[in-house]
Formats: structure tokens, C-alpha cells, sequence
């Protein structure tokens, strides 16, 4: 195998992921040459000119619509009836075990600077419960609501399964059937430095990444993932990411109008903050539901106003979904899928040609994505529904400012009061609140709380209020 992939590096000036083989043993050389066995050189010989040597160009087309949506609040009669029907399907489809919920978990959470898989992060504002965890007694939750055992799937990478398996199996699967969480692990893709050549994580291995949560539909195919779903009747799956606590697990009304719209693949929008959110924008092209990420999206595109003075380009993409899985059935049939490749400049820790390992302060190289969001170009039907921010989306990019820690804990205790509140319980101001999703999951539990326990008011506690 030596001789070959060799003789292949030579051909593609890639001759320096050789260089230490003769210092290696067998294992590592092993490990090595199998890593540069699975490259795929056609591909990345294409790649490499088109988005590593060049910054790449994302073409705008020139027909690029807003994309239509469903309101957060139905507009009249007519669409009032429809929501409610479509949370009766909504219901049903997750109370016959139709559904199940998908966390994407393979990122590396580089802009965070945790050492660990990010659903490890301990998030809730005063019991200081994990992501994981969260979501974990979130779906304990739905199962004693619906009386099922919800499947969830959890997309982790090469880099961070172990540790996220070893996370569950010594937390007990936080209490949920073990054989109802299922992992699977999405595909790599190697890092490039800006000279085009491949960086090497240290003498025996490439520095490889994580292909983008766009690898989650091929990796379900691959795992296995699809064809357990099918036999298990599952036919839709409910898609959100790991650092996101307060996406609902699965939502009825969105998961009826998918159903009832005949659509493939689905999205939650919210309403962009400002034109310049950072935040992929709902397009429609050629018929198609596209989104252009704001890097891409020209000034004069993401700033144009309605005649309202309401931004024109107003749908932001906060990566939830319903996917059909009939629909990713179709997409991987053949064991492939080619999403569209994104550029990402980051800090690549690698070797350098003495052997060294760098550890830059500045990024030194690119990482190639793909985005799951462009599947929705694929998909005959489509459909978008408005969520309020408050209620769907604090994500956890960074440790302070925006999409940060900080600014997910105060989400979270706002959503908190936000529902005791609903339930018509007083608290004071100001206090810490924390609920348990284990025992208060949406705002129709809080109601069916409080009046269950007869309560209309709590006191709090120096560390907070904490509803468990
Ligand atoms: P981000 O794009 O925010 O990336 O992922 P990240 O890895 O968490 O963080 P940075 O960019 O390095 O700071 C959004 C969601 O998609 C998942 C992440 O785990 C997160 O839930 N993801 C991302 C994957 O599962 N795989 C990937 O290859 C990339």
C-alpha cells in the first residue's frame, strides 16, 4: 500500500504527509496510510483550487426571493383551524412513535474553547446541569406526556464519540432506556493550510475535522441509522443542535404542518434581530428553498427594507428542522451525497515540516463544510414556520457577548419565569429560575402544574428557585 500512496502523493504534491513514516511503527504507519487510503483525491484536487487557494464566490441568483413562512401567530380563521389541526397530527404522529429527535454533537466548539464535546457543557443557571442532561430529562419528560419511548439519535464525530458515549454510559443514560439513545458518527474531511497542502495533527496522523452537520444525512445512511428508523416506523425526524438547550425536542404544531404540507424538509425561521444577524437567510430560487449565509449575502440584499420599512430578507435560520426520512432516504441512495462545500479559516493546531507541533494564535489554514440547510435545495416541497426567538433559540457559540453562555442562562431563566407566569405563579423579582424539563416541558405542563399542586406562588431560595 506504501508504494501506491506514495507513487498518489507524488502525482498530487502531497509528498510531506510521507515524511515521517520511517520513524513510525507499524500500528501508526498503518494508521497513517489507511487515513491517506480513504482520501478521496478527485474530489479535494477540485476542492482545494476552488476554496482554499481562493476565497470562494457564492453566486447570488438573480431571481432570489424572500422565502414564504408560516407566522408564529396564525394571520386568520382559516389559519387558526389549520394549526390546530395541525397540532392534533402533530400529536399523533409523535404519540404513534412516528418521530424521532436528532442532535447533531460532532462539532468541535472551537469558538467556545471547552475542552470536551460541547452537550458537556454545564448550562442551566443554577443546578448547572449539562446540555445533555437537559435535553435528556427534556425527553423524559415526552415520553410520560405521550406514554413513548422517543428514539434519540446522536450525531457525534471520530473526535469526540468516546468521550460523548463515556458521558452517557457514566451518567446512566441520565435515566433513559440505554437502548433508546443510539449514536452514530459523521464522516471527516482533512484540513488544508493555505498553501494547499493537507496538515498532519502530529508524525502519524492528518489533522482531520468534522465534515459539517451537512454530513449528518449521508452518516445516517452509512450508520445504519436510516434503515433502523425505517424499521422501526419512524418516518420523521426531528433535527436541532446540541448547543442549542431551548429548541423543543419535538413540536407538535410543526411537525403536523410538515405532514399536512407534504413537505420533505421543514425549518423553523425567526425573525432576523438586524440585517446583519449572523444568521442564514430563507431564499427561494428557480422554485427552490435556498439559504445564503450572511457572509454571503450582499449589503444592499440583506439590508432592503418592505414597504413597511420591515427587512425584505427577514427570515434567519436558527438550524431546526423536520426531515422526512423517506426524503434522506432518496438523497443517500447510492451511498453519496455532495452538499455544497463551505469555507471555514481557522486555527489548526498541526506539525510543521521539522516535526514541531504549532498551536497558532491566527488561523493558519481551512476546514470544509457542509451545511445540512442546503438539503432543503433538494427537496420538492418545503416548508418554513416562524418560532419566537424567546421560545426556540439561545445558542451557546461563545463564552460571553452574544450566542454565548451568558446570554443562553438569561434565556433560559426568562423562558422560566416567561411560563410560570402562564400558569398564573407569582414569584419575586428578579430571582433565578430553573425548571426541571423533567417535570415542566412546555408551557401547557406549567399550567397542568400549577393547578395539579394547587399553586400559586413560590418563594425563593438563596440559590433560586429550582423546580425539580
Ligand atoms: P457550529 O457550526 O456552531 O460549530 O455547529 P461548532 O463546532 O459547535 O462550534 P465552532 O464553530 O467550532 O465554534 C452547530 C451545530 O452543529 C454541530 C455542532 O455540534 C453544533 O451542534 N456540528 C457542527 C456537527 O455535528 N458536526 C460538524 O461537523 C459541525
Amino acid at each position: 500500500m506504501l508504494h501506491t500512496i506514495s507513487k498518489d502523493l507524488g502525482k498530487h504534491q502531497q509528498q510531506h504527509l510521507l515524511q515521517f513514516i520511517d520513524e513510525l511503527d507499524k500500528p501508526e504507519q498503518d494508521k497513517l496510510l489507511n487515513q491517506l487510503n480513504d482520501i478521496n483525491w478527485d474530489s479535494l484536487n477540485k476542492l482545494i483550487p476552488e476554496y482554499v487557494l481562493q476565497q470562494p464566490q457564492t453566486e447570488i441568483p438573480r431571481d432570489l426571493a424572500p422565502a414564504p413562512y408560516f407566522p408564529a401567530v396564525p394571520q386568520d380563521v382559516e389559519q387558526q383551524k389549520l394549526y390546530e389541526q395541525a397540532e392534533a397530527v402533530g400529536t399523533q404522529l409523535i404519540s404513534d412513535g412516528k418521530v424521532a429527535a436528532l442532535t447533531v454533537a460532532g462539532g468541535q466548539g472551537s469558538r467556545l474553547g471547552f475542552d470536551g464535546p460541547k452537550g458537556t457543557y454545564p448550562i442551566t443557571p443554577i443546578k448547572e446541569k449539562t446540555l445533555f442532561q437537559y435535553f435528556a430529562e427534556s425527553i423524559a419528560r415526552i415520553n410520560e406526556k405521550y406514554s413513548i419511548s422517543l428514539t434519540w439519535y446522536i450525531m457525534t464525530s471520530q473526535l469526540n464519540d468516546s468521550q460523548t458515549k463515556d458521558f452517557f454510559a457514566e451518567n446512566s443514560y441520565f435515566c433513559l432506556p440505554q437502548s433508546s439513545v443510539k449514536f452514530f458518527i459523521q464522516g471527516t474531511m482533512p484540513t488544508i493550510g493555505y498553501d494547499g497542502k493537507l496538515l498532519m495533527k502530529d508524525s502519524s496522523s492528518l489533522a482531520l475535522a468534522p465534515d459539517g452537520h451537512g454530513g449528518t444525512l449521508l452518516a445516517l445512511k452509512r450508520s445504519g441509522s436510516l434503515a433502523t428508523m425505517a424499521a422501526g416506523g419512524i418516518e420523521y425526524i426531528s433535527y436541532f443542535q446540541v448547543d442549542n438547550p431551548l429548541a423543543s425536542i419535538v413540536n407538535p404544531l410543526f411537525l403536523g404542518l410538515h405532514h399536512l404540507k407534504k413537505s420533505e424538509m421543514s425549518a423553523i425561521m425567526l425573525a432576523k434581530t438586524g440585517p446583519h444577524e449572523k444568521l442564514g437567510n430563507f431564499c427561494i430560487s428557480g422554485g427552490r428553498t435556498t439559504i445564503i449565509e450572511y457572509s454571503d449575502m450582499p449589503d444592499e440584499l440583506a439590508e432592503a427594507v418592505d414597504a413597511n420599512g420591515r427587512l425584505r430578507y427577514i427570515a434567519g435560520s436558527p438550524a431546526i428542522h423536520v426531515i422526512s426520512r423517506n426524503f434522506v432516504e432518496k438523497l443517500t441512495a447510492n451511498g453519496h451525497l455532495e452538499l455544497p462545500w463551505h469555507r471555514a479559516d481557522k486555527k489548526i493546531p498541526c506539525i510543521n515540516s521539522a516535526g514541531e507541533l504549532i498551536n497558532p494564535v491566527e488561523p493558519n489554514g481551512v476546514k470544509l463544510e457542509s451545511f445540512i440547510f442546503d438539503a432543503m435545495a433538494l427537496a420538492k416541497k418545503t416548508m418554513l414556520l416562524e418560532a419566537k426567538r424567546e421560545d426556540e433559540f439561545a445558542p451557546i457559540k461563545n463564552k460571553t457577548g452574544v450566542d454565548s453562555v451568558e446570554s443562553c442562562r438569561k434565556m433560559l431563566i426568562a423562558r422560566d419565569r416567561r411560563r410560570l407566569a402562564q400558569a398564573c405563579i407569582a414569584i419575586p423579582a428578579n430571582s433565578a429560575v430553573e425548571i426541571s424539563p423533567r417535570l415542566i416541558v412546555d408551557d401547557a405542563d406549567a399550567i397542568t402544574y400549577a393547578s395539579n399542586n394547587n399553586i400559586n406562588s413560590i418563594t425563593t431560595s438563596l440559590e433560586g428557585i429550582y423546580l425539580k
